[in-house]
């Protein structure tokens, strides 16, 4: 199916009512403290910032926290997410939220931003490479781009039924090797990465214990199973790292 902003719009309006409480169950604060940590980790003070896909500013509170006398820009698609961010960062002349869509690429200048994250949003556009271009276009030579990108572990029948039945709400999840193979041949300068991958989470959460109100992951499980196969072998995890931008 082909990309839909719409269809973004409307499943993030309704995700956007439990996002946070969902996040806690199906990853754990610690570890979305830690992940978040790890984002921001060279960022320094004094800094023009950009949070791709900031939803509800999971990661644009650690971000201002740790800018406060720069400018830190949320950018993302939906409307009632945005709010949540709002809500939580308070009023801040500081702090810019701007509704977009980020695969029509990105609205700013040439060289504009000394640190860009992207934490969890790189799957929702269906042309990575050229968002990951708009990206490096707009970060400064020497600038930090900082992203947890969602990948799938390897192409078992599992990973590959996810990946696809995910294309029909707007989801492109790319397997782990191809993200990275991406990232690398972007002239990007790795500084630290790390990969991590489980059996997936989302499977045992949604369907034995049923704690998620957010049923988009139920549904697309569901249909992995109709299909023959196995929700709990999905091999789902990211792809984590800081890299520079060299030249
Ligand atoms: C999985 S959430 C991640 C939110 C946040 N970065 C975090 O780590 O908690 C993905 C976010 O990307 C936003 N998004 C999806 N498609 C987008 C698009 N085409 N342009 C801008 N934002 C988009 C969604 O609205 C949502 O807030």
């Amino acid at each position: 199916m082909d990309y839909d902003a719409t269809q973004k719009e409307v499943m993030y309006a309704e995700y956007a009512k439990s996002y946070d409480v969902d996040r806690r169950i199906a990853v754990g604060e610690p570890l979305l403290k830690e992940r978040a940590q790890f984002l921001v980790s060279k960022l320094v003070n004094r800094s023009y910032v950009l949070d791709l896909g900031c939803g509800t500013g999971m990661v644009l509170e650690h971000i201002c926290a740790k800018n406060p006398q720069g400018l830190t820009v949320g950018i993302d698609i939906s409307a009632p997410m945005l709010e949540q961010a709002k809500a939580k960062l308070g009023a801040s002349n500081r702090v810019l939220l701007v509704k977009h869509d980020i695969s029509r690429g990105l609205p700013f200048l040439d060289n504009y931003f000394d640190y860009i994250v992207a934490s969890n949003v790189f799957q929702e556009v269906p042309d990575q490479r050229a968002l990951l271009s708009e990206t490096i276009r707009i970060l400064k030579v020497q600038g930090f781009f900082a992203a947890m990108m969602v990948c799938l572990e390897n192409t078992t029948p599992a990973n590959i039924a996810y990946s696809r039945i995910a294309e029909g709400y707007c989801w492109y999840f790319k397997i782990f090797s191809n993200m990275k193979q991406m990232v690398y041949e972007s002239g990007l300068k790795i500084i630290v990465e790390e990969q991590r991958f489980a059996k997936n989470p989302m499977a045992s959460l949604v369907e034995k214990e049923n704690k998620m109100q957010f049923s988009g992951f139920n549904t697309i499980m569901k249909r992995i199973a109709q299909e023959g196969a196995r929700p709990e072998q999905v091999s789902q995890g990211h792809y984590k790292f800081i890299a520079q931008k060299a030249r």
